[in-house]
């Protein structure tokens, strides 16, 4: 193992700042249509032909406004996991593509996703240092990770309060307002969609129905019971580059070769992992273990002691207790499994080179209840903490070379397939289809 946990706070500052100071771009201008263009060439390249995108896809603020409202809040973004409010009146908060959101478990028992902006005067209903003072209601609070839990939203600009559904429940002193319609005043709420465990919110209410696109996906995960998983770890990390800089470095293992030759390549060496066939709405691959690590796998199964690492998974098939596998949903959804865990990676784009992300990691509740799970936590968080450092050091420096006059446009390795297909998912979005609608879907690398 590499970089020790203990490394962050003096890594990454240095990281971060290194990438906002070069936010001036040596790349010529672009204009959107000619991004797109780029983008929808570069969607006809078969895979032994494959090259990477404009540097402008990456930088520009106006491909990224087309970005926002086409793909990101036209789309289906994931928000939260069921486990992180499992009891009604508990929520969360996050603000997603210059949205305050509430997500919200009702007295019925539904999760809804609601605005915090206030019918009102656009105050913000739990704004940061929200429960301060007597101001609120205490048990309203949200934690560091954005959770609590209440009976009744209160806005403390003017204490109109908010039913858990969103509806205005009470407004002091309004009576002389003349045709003053309560109802037509509640917390906006957004499309939602929980799908297995995961909550989904479509922010702009036009996307197509989301599970409706993904049951194959639903049988690979069916075994690992996601919706009955437990949330345990989360951590928030501010990056400086490109929302796709992420997606692609989640989603391809030739990097194991470089930069985590000493945590991922000795147990999933890059050049055994493969991607399946392209589907309409998600990409999926595959990194088998080594053979000497799948038998000691195997072994440690067996053998039952789990003091020192989580216990697999149970019911898993023989596939999936020897491999990781990596998920993509377009545009952001990014999940991995593990034979003992899941990680699922939370992306909130701030603009082409900012971006707020949550990296987790969800285990079985009965592991959650062993007596020794503070350790095994521990170590799991370690574990997620040292290969996510490396990604973040390798996609910190490629956006600083996306803006250098020094880039260059590169080529793919038949092991960037997840890459390929995702450059294929923005092709079509720019043609106004979805992969395989107006093409044949490509073959996946094994069958
Ligand atoms: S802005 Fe919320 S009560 Fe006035
Ligand atoms: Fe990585």
């Amino acid at each position: 193992m590499t970089a020790p946990a203990s490394n962050f706070q003096s890594v990454f500052p240095a990281l971060a700042y290194a990438g906002l100071t070069s936010a001036r771009t040596a790349q010529p201008p672009l204009s959107v249509a000619e991004i797109q263009q780029g983008i929808r060439e570069i969607g006809e390249l078969p895979l032994n032909r494959a090259r990477t995108l404009p540097a402008q896809a990456y930088t520009s603020e106006e491909f990224f406004d087309w970005e926002n409202k086409h793909l990101l809040r036209g789309g289906w973004q994931c928000v939260a996991h069921v486990s992180q409010i499992p009891q009604p009146g508990d929520f969360l908060n996050l603000d997603l593509l210059g949205e305050p959101l509430i997500v919200v478990r009702g007295k019925d028992d539904l999760v809804r996703v609601l605005s915090r902006v206030c019918p009102h005067r656009a105050m913000d209903i739990m704004p940061e240092g929200f429960g301060y003072d007597g101001h609120g209601p205490a048990e309203a609070k949200p934690d560091a990770a954005g959770c609590g839990h209440t009976r009744i939203f209160l806005c403390p600009y003017h204490a109109w309060t908010f039913e858990l559904d969103g509806q205005l429940k009470a407004c002091p002193e309004m009576h002389r307002a003349d045709c003053f319609v309560r109802d037509d005043f509640q917390l906006k709420p957004f499309r939602s969609e929980t799908w297995e465990g995961f909550i989904f919110v479509n922010l702009d209410g036009q996307a197509p129905l989301f599970a409706a696109g993904l049951p194959e996906m639903a049988a690979d995960l069916a075994a690992f019971r996601p919706a009955e998983m437990k949330l345990v770890i989360a951590r928030e990390w501010d990056c400086s580059f490109n929302w796709k800089v992420l997606v692609e470095n989640f989603m391809e293992s030739y990097h194991h070769l470089g930069i985590h030759h000493k945590t991922l390549q000795p147990m999933m060496p890059a050049r055994d992992t493969w991607t399946e066939q392209e589907r309409r709405h998600y990409v999926r691959a595959h990194l088998p273990y080594k053979d000497s690590v799948r038998d000691e796998y195997r072994a440690f199964a067996e053998r039952g002691d789990f003091a020192e690492d989580l216990p697999p998974v149970p019911g898993l098939g023989d596939a999936q207790k020897s491999e990781w596998g990596l998920f993509l949903i377009h545009p952001t959804f990014l999940l991995a499994t593990a034979p003992d865990r899941i990680i699922w990676y939370r992306l909130q784009p701030l603009g082409p080179n900012r971006l707020k992300l949550l990296t987790t990691t969800l285990v079985p509740a009965e592991v959650v209840a062993r007596e020794n799970f503070p350790h095994l936590r521990e170590k799991a968080a370690r574990l997620l903490t040292e290969f996510h450092l490396e990604d973040m050091e390798v996609c910190t420096a490629v956006q600083r070379g996306l803006y250098a006059s020094g880039w260059q446009q590169g080529r793919l390795s038949h092991l960037e397939m997840p890459v390929w297909l995702f450059h294929r998912y923005l092709a079509a979005r720019i043609r106004g289809v979805w992969p395989t609608d107006d093409q044949r879907a490509a073959p996946g690398q094994r069958t």
